[in-house]
């Protein structure tokens, strides 16, 4: 009997073990992707200008993705902002999906920000 309880604590303790060092392991990473994202994350300008000019130009003009500063396009993103912000989240052709690299809040305003240009 006392060995099962051995047994039963031995375990438990395993269970803690990994619990606090997974925990542990994962603590300074939040921490490291924090201070990666820029300082105020609701700046469409700024998420637009690290993650999306390098393809879309400085002022939406098109580089290696389309234009998207052209008065159809704006007609469209403004007509649909859900569609816009599903495309940048989703990504598409030779467009990359930003739904695992922006937070909810940096796509809705950097689609904010991509209806100014
Ligand atoms: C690696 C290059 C690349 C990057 C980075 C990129 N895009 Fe794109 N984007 C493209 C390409 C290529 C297309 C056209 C894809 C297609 O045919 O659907 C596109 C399409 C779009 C469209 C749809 C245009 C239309 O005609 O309706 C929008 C809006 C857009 N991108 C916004 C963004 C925003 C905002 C970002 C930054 C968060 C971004 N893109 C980052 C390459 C890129």
């Amino acid at each position: 009997m006392n060995r099962f309880l051995l047994v039963k604590l031995a375990a438990v303790v395993l269970f803690l073990a990994i619990t606090i060092s997974v925990w542990a392991y994962s603590a300074p990473n939040t921490n490291m992707s924090a201070s990666l994202v820029p300082k105020d994350p609701t700046s469409g300008a700024l998420v637009y200008a690290n993650n999306c000019a390098r393809c879309h130009g400085d002022d939406g003009e098109g580089d290696k993705g389309p234009a998207i500063n052209t008065p159809a396009k704006q007609k469209k993103f403004r007509a649909n902002s859900q569609g816009l912000i599903r495309k940048i989240s989703n990504g598409g052709g030779k467009m990359p999906a930003f739904r695992t690299r922006l937070t909810p809040a940096e796509i809705r305003s950097v689609a904010n920000f991509v209806k100014t240009l």
